[in-house]
């Protein structure tokens, strides 16, 4: 389904021939499902409706701090199945990166802590984890470091890490932003740069949690949007200038590189 008062190809041609060339991209979980991590709230195979056995007071819980810091067995329980390793970047992702090799991508804001954007070759200096990642911990209360291969250990057997100062003891977490904590102080500046944009790619995300939710509007009046993702999200589609391909993101870049003219490049770019 498309919807918009600008045709799709026009937006393409936009874009090629060289109207468009500060493109802002938001993504979620829904452009990592194909590599296999399941997203949070897809009724069914979302993470929030398989919680039940873990009997959280309500399923965001899991992902809270002021849960976690008294009871951090639940998050241990499903950290190695939400931090599998070794995946493969989808073709969404490759998407970006060609984005970024062809001087377009302005700015990434992913909310995804899977690190799949740089694996697929988006530079990290157009990135901005939202959400953190998982490549350190500390501990949540003293803020301590921890190693690499304890955290490792703790993920593959489900077993919560406990800070190794003796005088603290608390619970370590992979330096993800949880529930009721900030966003990395970077996010307040690099805000800015979605009203920059001539375009803003919205992909795979509900638009449920804030702030990120929010960055869609920042993009000023007049500036097309486009929405990829399998259902309505946010306000994306009430601007005159929107688009919304609803389906796969795997199908929509695949789509969007058609009328780009880049569909072989991309199959390409993925493959390596
Ligand atoms: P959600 O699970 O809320 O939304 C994922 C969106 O992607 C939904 O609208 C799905 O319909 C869509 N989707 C799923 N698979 C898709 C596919 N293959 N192609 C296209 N669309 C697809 O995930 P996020 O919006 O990323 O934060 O969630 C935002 C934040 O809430 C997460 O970063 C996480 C979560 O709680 C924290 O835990 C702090």
């Amino acid at each position: 389904t498309k919807t918009s008062n600008l045709g799709y190809q026009v937006l393409a041609d936009r874009i090629t021939n060289g109207q468009i060339t500060r493109i802002v991209v938001l993504t979620g979980a829904g452009i990592s499902t194909s590599a296999g991590i399941p997203d949070f709230r897809t009724p069914g195979t979302g993470l929030y409706d398989k919680l039940a056995p873990l009997n959280l007071p309500y399923p965001e819980a899991i992902f809270s701090i002021s849960y976690f810091t008294h009871t951090p067995e639940p998050f241990y329980a499903i950290a190695r199945a939400r931090h599998p390793g070794n995946l493969k970047p989808t073709i969404s992702h490759a998407f970006l990166a060609l984005l970024a090799k062809k001087n377009l991508l302005h700015f990434l804001f992913t909310q995804n802590i899977d690190g799949l954007e740089e694996d697929a070759g988006v530079p990290v200096d157009k990135l901005l984890w939202t959400h953190g990642n998982w490549k350190s911990q500390h501990c949540h209360k003293c803020h301590a470091e921890y190693p690499d291969d304890l955290m490792k250990n703790a993920i593959r057997a489900g077993e919560v890490p406990y800070c190794l100062k003796t005088e603290c003891g608390a619970a370590v977490k992979p330096d993800v932003v949880f529930f009721g904590q900030s966003l990395p102080a970077e996010f307040e500046d690099r805000q800015k740069m979605a009203a920059e944009a001539d375009l803003m790619l919205v992909m795979g995300t509900s638009l449920k949690v804030a702030p990120c939710s929010q960055l869609p509007r920042l993009v000023k009046e007049g500036v097309p949007r486009i929405l990829i993702n399998m259902e309505g999200a946010g306000d994306m589609g009430n601007r005159g200038q929107d688009l919304c391909i609803l389906g796969t993101c795997d199908n929509g870049v695949r789509e969007l590189a058609d009328a780009l003219g880049w569909r072989d490049e991309l199959e390409t770019l993925w493959k390596d």
